[in-house]
């Protein structure tokens, strides 16, 4: 589904993406973890066209489409759920799901039939659609920014930090809701700074670290490779030595 070859990539003259290989097969859930910095977030933002690759591939659906526009991409299927979003707070649900379809305004049957198929899998839309945004818990807001972004009815769907900020109790409502995104057919990459529930969530992981892949496999290998907290706390190339002791 996704196939990415030798990425780089990077901000101004600097190189932050080192050559970075993953492959995402189709109808799968993947999660990308790693230390803040790894350049996690820079993988989605450069899938999703919103910064252009210096070198490498991005094949999606067997089209090259590294370096092509945010449109490009997103009319190829890939729709993207940043790290900091917002919904509109004096908005309600439904208006702000049926925004992710503004390009299909027009076409208001069309959005009504797809805001009805999304409220069975996702029960807050079929509850609560008169809502204000402002009202909804952190668990029910990131639950209406991915009903949001499915209503392009995309192929795949790239989450950053669906879980930031959000108490334990949210956990469950992400959890459900990215089940519900993959049910319905969507190939899921996503970013999580909290492993474990990332690892329990996917069936594949990458373990990135200062720009590159520092392992990659089914989650279940990665949750049992005994050296993956180095990559996070131990031998980090970003990790500090300690200062030496004052006599
Ligand atoms: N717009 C930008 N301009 C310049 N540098 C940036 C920009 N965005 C990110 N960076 C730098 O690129 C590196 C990778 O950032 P990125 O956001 O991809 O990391 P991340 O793995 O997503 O981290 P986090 O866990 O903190 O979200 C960091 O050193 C960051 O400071
Ligand atoms: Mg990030």
């Amino acid at each position: 589904m996704i196939h990415i070859e030798g990425l780089w990539a990077g901000y101004g003259g600097l190189d932050i993406l080192r050559g970075v290989e993953l492959h995402v097969e189709q109808g799968s859930i993947n999660c990308i973890v790693g230390p803040n910095g790894a350049g996690k977030s820079t993988v989605l933002m450069t899938i999703s066209g919103l910064l252009r690759p210096r070198r490498g591939s991005i094949v999606i659906d067997g089209v090259d489409l590294a370096g092509k526009s945010p449109a490009a991409i997103l009319h190829a299927g890939v729709v993207q759920v940043p790290q900091r979003q917002g919904l509109f707070a004096k908005l309600t649900v439904r208006q702000n799901v049926l925004m992710g379809a503004y390009i299909h305004r027009r076409r208001r049957k069309h959005l009504e039939q797809r805001y009805d198929r999304l409220a069975e899998r996702f029960p807050l839309l079929s509850e609560r659609p008169d809502l204000p945004a402002g009202a909804l818990s952190g668990g029910q807001r990131r639950t209406v920014e991915f009903a949001r972004a499915l209503m392009l009815d995309p192929k795949v769907m790239l989450l950053d930090e669906p879980t930031l900020g959000l108490d334990p109790l949210s956990l469950a409502v992400i959890r459900d809701s990215v089940h519900a995104i993959h049910s319905d057919g969507v190939t899921v990459l996503m970013v999580e700074q909290n492993v474990r529930f990332g690892l329990a969530l996917a069936d594949r992981a990458t373990v990135m670290s200062a720009g590159e892949v520092a392992l990659a496999g089914t989650a279940e290998e990665i949750r049992d490779k005994p050296n993956l907290m180095d990559v996070f706390f131990g031998a980090a190339p970003r990790a500090r030595p300690a200062a030496p002791d004052r006599p």
